[in-house]
């Protein structure tokens, strides 16, 4: 069984999803850098082990992520999953983990990376939006894409709504972009 790490700062809808449906893979870990993050409760009630690091406490990116090594190389993680991440990755991890690092994000990429891209589609007046799940790479959501699908943006619509459209497209793609990309490597 494909044992995969999750990366989530915050919420944690997605890190739920991705444990819910999990189809041919193991969440193994919950790797969070917000010690009061919601996720952590999530993980509790759904029984994955999480462990918080504090990025405060080491002198570099460097040092952050060897420790993340540390933590899941011995538990035999060979994906690792950002949900909601707030960190831009370093080379250690990317150099450990190549192509095998994905983020989502709500947004039609490469329109409205970085934070915010809900807003910042409201902002443009634009007419539709999506959510893109890619690999990762140095840059803030440039990695190469996996998959996009898209929704309109109904005039007037505010950020709840349309984060909420949004939300129900992750819950379903994301396990399933998830569970295909480790069936196809299986093979
Ligand atoms: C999602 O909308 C995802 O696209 C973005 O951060 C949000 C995380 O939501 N990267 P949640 O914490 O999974 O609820």
């Amino acid at each position: 069984m494909t044992r995969i790490a999750v990366f989530a700062s915050g919420n944690g809808s997605n890190f739920e999803a991705i444990v819910r449906q999990a189809n041919g893979y193991q969440v193994a870990i919950l790797i969070t850098d917000q010690p009061g993050a919601t996720v952590l409760k999530r993980a509790e009630v759904l029984k994955v082990p999480a462990v918080v690091v504090d990025y405060s406490r080491f002198k570099s990116k460097k040092a952050v992520e060897k420790q993340i090594l540390n933590i899941i190389q011995p538990l035999r993680v060979t994906w690792i999953i950002l949900a909601g991440y707030m960190r831009i990755l370093g080379n250690t991890l990317l150099s450990s983990y190549p192509n095998h690092i994905l983020n989502i994000h709500p947004a039609l990429l490469p329109s409205f990376p970085g934070k915010d891209a809900i807003q910042q589609a409201l902002d443009q007046g634009a007419s539709e939006t999506g959510v893109t799940i890619h690999y990762v790479d140095h840059g803030i959501d440039t990695g190469k894409i996996i998959v996009q699908e898209a929704i309109p943006i109904p005039p007037g619509a505010d950020v709840e709504t349309v984060a909420s459209a949004i939300h129900q497209i992750e819950h379903r793609l994301y396990p399933t972009i998830i569970a295909r990309l480790i069936k196809e490597e299986s093979r």
